[in-house]
């Protein structure tokens, strides 16, 4: 069943799909719109209303004062206002909801707010904060070994910043949500949101009400990329609010400049390392601190600054380690999750450092690269034992298969012919951790229904979003059962149904709901078998499916799924099941920094050659070349897809995609004439990702690895390909580690002197 095609794809293509904004809203629908801070910084001093308040069709304009409950939406650290209070921390903090009949009323009415707002000392840079010590919470570090004593013995020493940018997520579907009011003071909620549970309980706060009055509904996201998996809540929390005050239903979508302006992003990170090698090329020290911009809130700032830590030395292993990462303070909205959830900051740091080193010793930045991979049982700075590794084996398949010999010499060869146009090389292998990092989230349940004419409804706690986890979910279904796929409906994702979800993220969805799905199935199956046995009057164990038919002893019998189904009615067979899925094995102990955190590792090795044209500082990505361990892949189609787009996001996020804000806060980079992200002329022609022959593993659903975030960081890749070329054409170039190498850096760094 290996080729079941994604089930979205035809509704995506005929414009069929429902998302939020599709739904058919009642009679009387309000329209709600966001009225934000202006100021970065600043006491508000005066919050006039009345202008916007006294024109025709606007209902009512709520702020803090208004929240019956809690007025706060810190997931993991209570230090984020829903509607701002007396301060005000970045510009695009909501400050008020501006409920009016239609969406122009609303737009009217913000503009004729009023606001006095007496200015503070703003932000803007993660160092910049730390020297002032305006952190979000105590720094954490990892280590092992002694690096003090390690660097000692190196002989060669080197150290050096470096910086990456923040990332926009830039879903096609801006973040919204629908709320209607339902009997007895109960609120259904449409989100468009990666953590429905996390919206219900963010909604319960703010209304002081228990979460049992708040359903969640959750159709499909037009993308997500982490940034809904905590910052959809605010927009719900809104609508909810409106509707359970007013009694009436209340939409609010933001339009792309306020999602732009009023949403965190990835985080931008500052970042020093000092790194330690043996003549042998052996990194026997490594310590890196990173400065996070977490911006003015939490969010999910501890949690993405914990992964960087898990992730500081990519593929390799270092026997003397020292990380520390500062969650940094600043007027910037609170940046959040973005794919690879701070593991791609953290891997840039070392093969930064890498390529340092390997620039100074004058050797290949792959000689080190190759001398350090982990290997089986290496044990890594959190204390995980890696096994079943394969960050040799994919590093060699790439090498082999892709003959990189030759490519290099090929490029060698074009670099002394070529004058204007010069080629790079690099060779970027990943490692990720699979699981969330926060072990106690780690479940997922799901719930499966066989009506009694065959066919079947899944609802799991997984959320649509593009990835096809819901393609599948179908596809487990439909083979545990051996029916076809159009018997089985997915259902919406929804509190009511499954409950105290995880969101989707950490790219464990369809492990976690995957693995409950299966155990739901495999249950109802082995009665529905029981049935069958007596019937047939044989063994249970004789007993199989295939094809909607049952099978006894491999041979085909009188009785079909569909007459099982029906006689297991009768015979007052239960025909549900719920089950629950916890990752075994897993924890971990902040107190010591050590554990085993994750189910998993997935590896992979990707090879880049770029021409960059020595003129204009522009390039194109002539070939990439990825070995990829899918594991055992369940779906080569949607995998595939998978790696394409995180390696094309992870490509925008190194060489194009350049968020700005001025001084004062103001994101200067708000439209998409001012941020440029991949398009189909910006990733190779030429991409080749042939799968990683392994044995898979059983951690993973059917033995098929998570897939969705870990190929975002053969992106970093390029990074290094262009600036290898630049150092063919400006041999005095000095290695600069600061990331997007947009072609501007590289004309730039062509002609420093
Ligand atoms: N693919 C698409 N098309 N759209 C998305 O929003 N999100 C990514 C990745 N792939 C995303 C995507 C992120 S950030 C994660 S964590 C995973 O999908 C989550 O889904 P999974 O756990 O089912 O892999
Ligand atoms: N990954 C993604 N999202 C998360 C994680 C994680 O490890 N932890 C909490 N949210
Ligand atoms: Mo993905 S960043 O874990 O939503």
């Amino acid at each position: 069943m290996n080729s079941i095609k994604n089930i979205d794809s035809f509704g995506h293509v005929r414009g069929e799909s429902l998302f939020v904004d599709d739904i058919i809203v009642q009679q009387n629908t309000l329209c709600g719109l966001v009225y934000d801070s202006p100021k970065a910084h600043g006491i508000i001093k005066n919050l006039d209303l009345s202008k916007a308040a006294a024109i025709e069709g606007v209902i009512k304009i709520f702020t803090y004062k208004d929240i019956p409950g809690e007025n706060q939406i810190g997931g993991i650290i209570p230090d984020e206002p829903l509607l701002a209070e007396n301060e005000a921390h970045f510009v695009g903090q909501p400050i008020a909801l501006i409920v009016a009949t239609s969406d122009s009323i609303a737009k009217k009415a913000r503009a004729l707010i009023e606001i006095k707002i007496e200015e503070l000392p703003i932000i803007t840079g993660a160092k910049e904060a730390a020297s002032k010590k305006q952190f979000i919470n105590t720094p954490r570090t990892f280590s092992l070994g002694n690096t003090d004593n390690a660097f000692i013995e190196c002989d060669y020493v080197f150290e050096d910043e470096v910086f990456t940018n923040g990332q926009e997520h830039l879903y096609l579907e801006t973040q919204g949500a629908y709320a209607v009011p339902m009997e007895n003071g109960s609120i259904k909620v449409t989100s468009s949101t990666q953590g429905p549970t996390q919206v219900q309980k963010g909604i319960a706060k703010i209304l002081g009400i228990g979460m049992h009055r708040i359903e969640v509904d959750v159709i499909r996201l037009g993308g997500g990329f982490g940034g809904k998996e905590d910052q959809a809540t605010p927009w719900a929390a809104l609508t909810a609010l409106a509707t359970y005050l007013l009694k009436k239903p209340v939409k609010l979508i933001l339009n792309r400049h306020d999602d732009l302006r009023m949403t965190g992003k990835r985080h931008p990170y500052e970042s020093n390392f000092k790194i330690g090698l043996t003549k042998e090329l052996k990194i026997i020290a490594f310590e890196a601190d990173f400065y996070q911009n977490s911006g003015a809130a939490a969010d999910l700032s501890p949690a993405v600054a914990e992964r960087t830590l898990f992730h500081a030395t990519n593929s390799y292993f270092v026997k003397n380690v020292k990380t520390t990462v500062y969650s940094c303070k600043t007027n910037l909205p609170p940046n959040t999750a973005f794919r690879g959830f701070g593991g791609p900051q953290g891997m840039f740091v070392i093969e930064a450092a890498i390529a340092k080193a390997a620039s100074e010793i004058g050797v290949t930045t792959t000689q080190i690269q190759e001398t350090n991979l982990i290997q089986e049982n290496d044990e890594l700075a959190y204390g995980q034992l890696m096994t079943q590794t394969e960050a040799i084996n994919s590093w060699q398949s790439a090498f082999k298969k892709f003959n990189y010999k030759k490519l290099a010499t090929e490029i060698e060869v074009f670099n002394t012919k070529n004058k204007n146009f010069k080629k790079g090389i690099s060779v970027m292998p990943i490692c990720f951790g699979i699981s969330f990092t926060n072990t106690p989230m780690n479940h997922a349940r799901a719930l499966v229904h066989v009506y009694q004419d065959g066919t079947v409804g899944v609802s799991t706690g997984a959320v649509e979003m593009g990835q096809s986890v819901n393609t599948k979910m179908l596809q487990i279904a439909a083979q545990t059962f051996a029916i076809q796929p159009d018997k089985i409906k997915l259902e919406t994702t929804n509190t009511t149904r499954v409950a105290n979800t995880s969101p989707t993220a950490a790219s464990s969805t369809a492990d976690l709901n995957g693995k409950a799905l299966l155990k739901a199935c495999s249950a109802i199956l082995e009665r529905l078998k029981t049935v069958a046995a007596q019937e047939l009057k044989v063994r249970q164990e004789e007993v199989s499916l295939q094809n909607e038919w049952i099978y006894v002893n491999s041979k085909k019998s009188s009785l079909s799924w569909k007459e099982l189904v029906a006689n297991a009615m009768l015979a007052r067979v239960a025909l549900s099941e719920k089950s629950h899925y916890a990752t075994p094995k897993i924890h971990f102990d902040k107190t010591k920094e050590k554990g085993h955190p994750f189910a998993y590792h997935v590896y992979g090795t990707a090879i880049i050659t770029t021409t960059v044209d020595c003129t204009r500082g522009t390039y194109i990505f002539d070939s990439i070349k990825i070995i990829h361990d899918y594991g055992k892949s369940m779906n080569k189609g949607i995998d595939l897809g998978q790696v394409e787009g995180a390696l094309a996001q992870g490509i925008g996020w190194m060489t194009m995609e350049e968020i700005a804000y001025d001084k004062k806060g103001n994101l200067l980079s708000n439209a998409l004439s001012t941020y440029k992200i991949p398009d189909i002329f910006s990733i190779a022609e030429n991409i080749e990702v042939i799968p990683l022959e392994t044995e898979g593993n059983e951690m993973a659903i059917l033995k098929s690895k998570a897939v969705g975030e870990p190929p975002l960081m053969y992106g970093i890749g390029a990074y290094f390909a262009i600036q290898n070329a630049i150092k063919a054409y400006n041999p005095s170039y000095k290695l600069k580690f600061h990331a997007p190498m947009t072609p501007e850096k590289v004309l730039m760094s062509l002609y420093q002197k």
